[in-house]
């Protein structure tokens, strides 16, 4: 199995390229199935978690070609099968945003249960909820979802989400793009990735209004077409990034981030001390000598502080001066990266949904292992602000949402390889 070996110490010094969104391009890559006319998405992130959609869509009928440069190329002609096996969907919970997809062209289908993983329960219920609002008659059994339509399809319909769900707000933009007439979702995910999906859905054909704020009106077509669509930047690569070389006091460019997308953590980053400002074609980032502040975080939904970078933004506390209280409000286990940077030296100490973390002026490296994905990459963020050599094990992990990793952080100075023995 992999491991990536760092030598810690170096500063990041350099440019930074930013990809696609993971995200997003795994719901656009879901809204292939809505059209038998050609997908093309640029800007598409290559990773392990985007081949994998690529497979079940594949599975279902879909042609999947990857295309020069960052370009992925889907045809969903006919749908050859509806049903999307547990050993399909298991692995990876963006996989179920096919059902609705699949309901709203074929007018049935089953699709397992995703089940839980390693940061929290993640039930379903909203989605189902959701999917119900457009009129469909949803069975869950033996593991399975089994969803019919009505005999003339979906139908618009008001959805209202008891929480701002980022996946259920999707799957019924995904449904609703299909369905007969209006649907409304009130109380919608206001995520980057949602306006992503918006900006698709309606150069496929069906209008989109109010993506980005809490009340999402869209227009349902009997019919989508094909469509050319770039990938929005990826708003997490670029969080972890800028924690990267704030943890390490270097000085890059992040190239293609969005100002616009992180301010959250933008007013945390700089209230640790740390200089962030927008920059040609990106976001600079740079902290030169002056030592770290503590600064405590919340995560909460878009616009709040992400918990996707709440990982890495502890790695970066581990070495503040001061305590920092770090609360996660959105997964109720999501501090496995924990005990793990305490065996670099980290002084942190969990208490339910709180984590506090005491700023150590070192850290040292050592041997770790991650259970998910961002919680390994706050691994490697340590790994290379620490003195000596860190082996993150479990790469696995960290190839499911970052591209070229090893390349992009040793581009711009750090000493950083994978080996595979
Ligand atoms: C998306 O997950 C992201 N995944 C997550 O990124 C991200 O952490 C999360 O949004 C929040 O920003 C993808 O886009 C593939 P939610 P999602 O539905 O859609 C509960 C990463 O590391 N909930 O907003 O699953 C749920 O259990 C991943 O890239 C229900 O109770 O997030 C959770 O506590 C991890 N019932 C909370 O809502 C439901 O039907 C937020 O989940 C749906 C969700």
């Amino acid at each position: 199995m992999d491991r990536i070996i760092i030598q810690g110490g170096a500063r990041l010094e350099g440019r930074i390229p930013i990809s696609g969104a993971k995200n997003s391009a795994l719901k656009l890559m879901a809204a292939a199935l809505l059209t038998d006319e050609p997908v093309t998405l640029a800007n598409m992130p290559r990773l392990a978690d985007s081949r994998f959609m690529g497979h079940l869509l594949a599975e279902l009928g879909v042609s999947v070609e990857e295309g020069d440069g960052a370009e992925l190329r889907l045809h969903a002609a006919t749908i050859a099968a509806t049903y999307a096996p547990y050993d399909l969907v298991r692995k990876m919970r963006a996989t179920f945003n096919v059902l609705g997809p699949l309901l709203a062209r074929e007018g049935h289908a089953r699709v397992s249960l995703p089940g839980g993983c390693a940061i929290g329960a993640r039930p379903v219920d909203l989605h189902l909820k959701a999917l119900e609002a457009l009129g469909a008659q949803i069975e869950v059994s033996e593991g399975y979802v089994d969803a019919k339509a009505p005999a003339g399809g979906l139908v618009g319909g008001e959805i209202d989400l008891p929480f701002a769900s980022v996946g259920a707000t999707e799957h019924a933009m995904l449904a609703a793009a299909l369905a007969r007439g209006e649907s409304v979702i009130e109380n919608a995910a206001c995520e980057p990735e949602i306006a992503d999906l918006a900006a698709m859905l309606t150069a496929m054909g069906a209008p989109v209004e109010g993506a980005g704020s809490s009340t999402i009106r869209i227009q349902g077509q009997s019919r989508l077409k094909g469509v050319r669509h770039h990938v929005v930047g990826d708003r997490i690569e670029t969080a972890t990034y800028a924690l990267a070389v704030a943890a390490t006091g270097g000085d890059c460019i992040l190239d293609g981030a969005q100002w616009a997308h992180n301010k959250a953590l933008w007013r945390a980053m700089i209230d640790a001390g740390v200089t962030v400002e927008p920059a040609d074609q990106g976001v600079r980032v740079a902290r030169n000598g002056a030592r770290l502040q503590a600064v405590d975080i919340e995560t909460q939904p878009y616009p709040g502080f992400p918990t996707d970078a709440q990982a890495q933004f502890m790695a970066l506390m581990t070495l503040a001066e001061g305590t920092s209280v770090i609360r996660e409000t959105i997964f109720e286990n999501r501090f496995m990266h924990a005990p793990e940077l305490t065996r670099l030296g980290a002084d942190i100490s969990v208490h339910g949904s709180e984590a506090v973390v005491r700023g150590v002026p070192r850290l040292r490296g050592a041997p770790v292992m991650a259970t998910d994905l961002r919680a390994s990459v706050s691994l490697v963020i340590a790994g290379l602000a620490a003195e000596g050599e860190t082996v993150v094990n479990r790469v696995y992990h960290l190839d499911r949402g970052f591209e070229r990793l090893e390349a992009k952080l040793s581009g711009c100075g750090a000493h950083i390889e994978r080996r595979s023995d």
